[in-house]
């Protein structure tokens, strides 16, 4: 078929791990001629990249599913596709409730969706789930920013965590190659970019499914490492990577990015909850007090970090005790971030089974009272850094101050200050001047 003329349209819900799957597939469609639409109703083709952590960002999927749907029955000729993690959790199931998509793919396949188009072209309803080894991506991703770029490192997950789908979405873990991961940062390198965040939903748990063994029989090939081997890549001023989990973050690996200048002060770690019993239930594998170690070396390292996290409120059984333990590590640590959430029951999930369920008026009542302790500790955070010169990459204008431009300091925090979009990918030194809890104003100095 010819594609000349032809438009296309992604929206992606989710994490970065999506987000990184939608530039790759954008990649591949524009590599087969179609052209970018900002509006899904100029497309022909239409994919929606879907994520299915919690009900409400599933059912927002199927909003934007209906109207498309409905779109196709005056435009037979639209192509809808579903990707990602709710296309891999209800497969089939998703054609019977939305027969007019013409492709379901899981994220594994995200790289295959050319061969998969094809199949569609030539008048195939295509299912594609099927757990499969994850190929290298051929052709060039549609990268969203100029400046900085996803990574990926190692794909899926090997928890079991009871609240979590993503084990079962995307799969077991498979760790890229070093030399590939390299590779692709050189280019991006080449290619003007400035900024890599390295990604993985356990990122610290990169490795131990490549081959082989070093002497006394730990694996070959470990995080730590890879940041030894791609630090000096030439053209990349800042290294950050997410997610970490508790579990893997080593004492080798802080003092690492300690000593690696071009790896950022900025650490993504989640403890989901401040109580031990709860932590067993959801079964992370560590405790409250191995988390605070782990953010006192940190600290210990590197005083100035930044620390973020996630967390999960009303998880079942959970008792206004062991809520009150997840409030008082919050207190002690100081985040200068934390992504809170309602414990969402999820289908296939063990803890979705329990009997323990807490009710959404307590859930939604300590989902506000952590969310009002987390601005205030951010806000204290944040006047770390009044006064003080902060090194801030521009990635772009403020779109809602057009004299400003924008960007992060290395510990993610977003800056603005008066200043010319000519210095985009530039690091500029910005005093700081005002300091709120999720962003900074200055000037530069
Ligand atoms: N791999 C990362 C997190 C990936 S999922 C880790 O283990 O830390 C991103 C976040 O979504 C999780 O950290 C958790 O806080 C949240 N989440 C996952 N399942 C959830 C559920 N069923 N209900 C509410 N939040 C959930
Ligand atoms: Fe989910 Fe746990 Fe895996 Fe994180 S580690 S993705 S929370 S199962
Ligand atoms: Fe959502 Fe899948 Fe990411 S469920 S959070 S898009 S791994």
């Amino acid at each position: 078929m010819t594609t000349s003329n032809r438009r296309y349209h992604v929206t992606t819900f989710g994490c970065q791990m999506n987000k990184a799957d939608s530039e790759r597939m954008a990649g591949i469609l524009e590599n087969m001629g179609f052209q970018f639409s900002e509006d899904p109703n100029n497309a022909n083709v239409v994919l929606y990249n879907t994520c299915t952590i919690r009900d409400n960002a599933e059912q927002k999927v199927y909003s934007y599913l209906g109207r498309q749907a409905k779109r196709k029955h005056s435009q037979p000729d639209l192509t809808l596709i579903v990707a990602g993690c709710v296309a891999q959790q209800e497969g089939e199931a998703l054609l019977r409730r939305v027969p007019e998509l013409d492709l379901v793919m899981g994220p594994q396949h995200a790289n295959r969706l050319e061969d998969l188009l094809e199949d569609v072209f030539a008048g195939n309803q295509v299912v594609a789930t099927e757990p499969i080894h994850i190929i290298e991506d051929i052709t060039k991703p549609r990268r969203d920013s100029k400046i900085t770029a996803w990574v990926n490192v190692i794909y899926g997950c090997n928890e079991r965590c009871t609240y979590c789908v993503v084990p079962n979405v995307r799969g077991i873990e498979q760790s890229r190659k070093p030399e590939a991961i390299r590779a692709e940062m050189e280019e991006l390198g080449r290619q003007g970019y400035k900024e890599v965040t390295l990604l993985g939903q356990n990122i610290d748990a990169y490795g131990r499914d490549l081959p082989g063994t070093k002497p006394g029989g730990r694996h070959l090939h470990n995080f730590t490492d890879l940041l030894y081997y791609v630090h000096n890549v030439p053209g990349i001023d800042r290294i950050r990577f997410a997610t970490s989990h508790p579990r893997y973050f080593t004492e080798r690996l802080i003092a690492a990015c300690a000593e690696l200048p071009k790896v950022c002060e900025h650490f993504h770690i989640p403890f989901q909850s401040g109580d031990n019993e709860l932590l067993k239930a959801m079964a992370r594998g560590y405790t409250h007090e191995k988390y605070r170690r782990i953010i006192e070396t940190i600290r210990r390292y590197m005083p100035d970090a930044s620390i973020s996290a996630d967390a999960i409120v009303g998880f079942p059984g959970e008792t206004e005790e062991q809520f009150e333990n997840t409030l008082r590590l919050v207190e002690d640590i100081g985040f200068d971030m934390l992504n809170t959430a309602a414990y969402s029951p999820r289908p296939g999930t063990p803890a979705a089974l329990w009997e323990n369920q807490v009710s959404e008026e307590v859930k939604s009542d300590r989902l506000q009272r952590l969310n009002h302790l987390v601005s205030i500790k951010a806000a204290e955070r944040s006047m770390r850094y009044f006064d003080r010169v902060e090194e801030v990459l521009v990635e772009g204008q403020n779109p809602k101050k057009p004299a400003q431009v924008m960007g992060r300091t290395r510990g993610n925090r977003l800056t603005f200050f008066n200043g010319d979009i000519s210095e985009k990918g530039e690091v500029v030194r910005v005093k700081i001047t005002e300091a709120r809890a999720f962003s900074l104003t200055g000037e530069r100095v």
